[in-house]
């Protein structure tokens, strides 16, 4: 028996219908003016080499900034090239209204030399080198100019700006899993979030960036979808499942992103720059691995390091990111582990925001107050997951957060989201839209003192005594 088409097949059949109605019209045409009709070749065409289509040359691409351990005087940047080149620098200049800040005798730009990472045999046949820059010594609060290359092939001049060495108002983006074909939809997303928010001081992304974590095309969609943004825009990335392969982080992670590298030792050695604490404008943002999850020594790591970097943290807010979701939203999932180690820390703390992904689908909440007897959500942590690609799992019904004395507020499946999130003194507002670019969650965190409160501000996703709404209208699944 033949099955219904998939919604590819679906699509490849209305393609070939246009293909074919547009052979039709030719014949007509043709036999007017009485010639003879040729036989249309309806074979689609073959992909295009996939080794020439992603190869790296002498010259930059894949250019992503990354935050570091003082935002407000340095600046990481990496980037890709082909391994022939061995003289990888960078150049950085104080922000110009015209073009001579880079030109002969009056030029004001610096040049610092990169380091560059050992080769990597990509899979599709070809060798590519990662390098970095650390620019230091700059001034907070500043606009520059900077380029890559290796003092013959150059990036463009791209800008950033440092950190306010002071609490000052800021946004910030975060995403769930874009994993996969990034290229063809989570590039809408990226982009529709920059229009958003083009300002925004930096990108999370939690985990599950790319689908094969050593397929190089796959990288190559992941930086195509975002384009230039990532050279503007700090890139904070924590690694998912998918970021492993063969029970092995990545070398393309620890290549591609410059992270401060302050976590725990141990973890660093088994997964370099996966886990990490940086800070900017009052925020603390912390970066864990759960990959490790069933490590009880890395974990017990993890959670130590944690708690230090919560307790020290200079800052009014906290916000924290991984992958694996300490309340599950799909399937029978259930993170023991995750939520052993670091949700009494979270709570300890009151961090305000966690985010996470791997269950591509949307909820948002927090412990309830039933211990203490009152009705709600608590005034504590904000647990997110969240997805910016396009494979789409259904959700469960919340199960694993009820199990867990938690309660979701809002939540969504089968829909692309990315949030954007104003951090402005004693307030965070936070949004979640859709990849339409329509508002689909909002709340806001307001903090004086000690005194902490989360009013939604998306009053149709607000606590419900009869639980969440239940949203499905849209039946397409992703098959892979
Ligand atoms: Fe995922
Ligand atoms: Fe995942």
């Amino acid at each position: 028996m033949v099955g219904a088409p998939t919604p590819n097949e679906r699509l490849d059949m209305k393609t070939r219908n246009v293909r074919m109605i547009g052979a039709g019209a030719l014949v007509l045409a043709l036999a007017g003016v009485g010639a003879t009709a040729v036989a249309q070749d309806t074979t689609p065409p073959p992909r295009y080499d996939r080794a020439l289509e992603w190869a790296p040359t002498p010259v930059p691409d894949r250019i992503v900034l990354n935050t570091t351990e003082n935002n407000a005087t340095s600046q990481a940047v990496t980037w890709r090239t082909s391994a022939e080149v061995t003289t990888a620098q960078a150049q950085i200049a104080k922000m110009d209204a015209g073009p001579y800040f880079a030109y002969g005798g009056q030029s004001k730009y610096e040049t610092v030399t990169a380091t560059s990472n050992a080769p990597i045999a990509a899979n599709l046949g070809y060798t590519a080198k990662f390098h970095s820059v650390t620019f230091k010594d700059l001034d907070p609060k500043t606009a520059y100019l900077y380029r890559v290359g290796d003092g013959t092939n150059w990036s463009e001049w791209q800008e950033f700006t440092t950190a306010s060495d002071k609490a000052e108002p800021f946004s910030f983006i975060y995403y769930g899993d874009s994993q996969n074909d990034v290229k063809d939809h989570a590039s809408r997303v990226f982009r529709r979030a920059f229009r958003d928010r083009p300002d925004a001081k930096m990108i999370i992304h939690a985990g599950d960036l790319v689908n094969t974590a050593n397929r190089d095309h796959e990288w190559g969609w992941w930086n195509y979808a975002s384009g230039w943004i990532n050279g503007n825009i700090n890139t904070m990335a924590v690694p998912g499942n998918h970021e492993y392969q063969s029970g092995k982080l990545t070398p393309v992670w620890s290549h591609q992103f410059e992270n401060p590298k302050n976590g725990p030792a141990a973890v660093d050695a088994v997964a370099p720059e996966s886990v990490y604490f940086t800070d900017y404008q009052g925020v603390r943002f912390i970066g864990l691995n759960t990959n490790l999850q069933n490590d009880k020594v890395a974990m017990q790591e993890q959670a130590d390091f944690l708690d230090k970097a919560l307790a020290e943290n200079p800052g009014k807010w906290s916000v924290v990111t991984f992958h694996h979701p300490v309340f599950a939203t799909a399937s029978s999932r259930n993170h023991q582990n995750v939520r052993d180690f670091f949700l009494p820390i979270f709570e300890k703390h009151q961090v305000d925001l966690v985010l996470q992904g791997h269950d591509h689908n949307y909820a948002r909440g927090g412990l309830t107050n039933a211990n203490i007897g009152k009705s709600g959500i608590s005034n504590g942590t904000v647990y997110v997951v969240s997805v910016s690609g396009p494979k789409m799992y259904q959700l469960n019904d919340g199960f694993n957060w009820r199990r867990n004395g938690a309660e979701q507020v809002a939540r969504t499946e089968y829909k692309q989201l990315y949030q954007l999130i104003d951090v402005d003194g004693n307030e965070i507002r936070y949004e979640a839209r859709t990849a339409d670019g329509k508002l689909f969650d909002g709340f806001t965190i307001t903090k004086n003192g000690k005194n902490k409160k989360v009013t939604n501000s998306a009053e149709a996703f607000g606590p419900s005594k009869k639980g969440p709404k239940f949203e499905s209208e849209i039946e397409y699944k992703y098959q892979d």
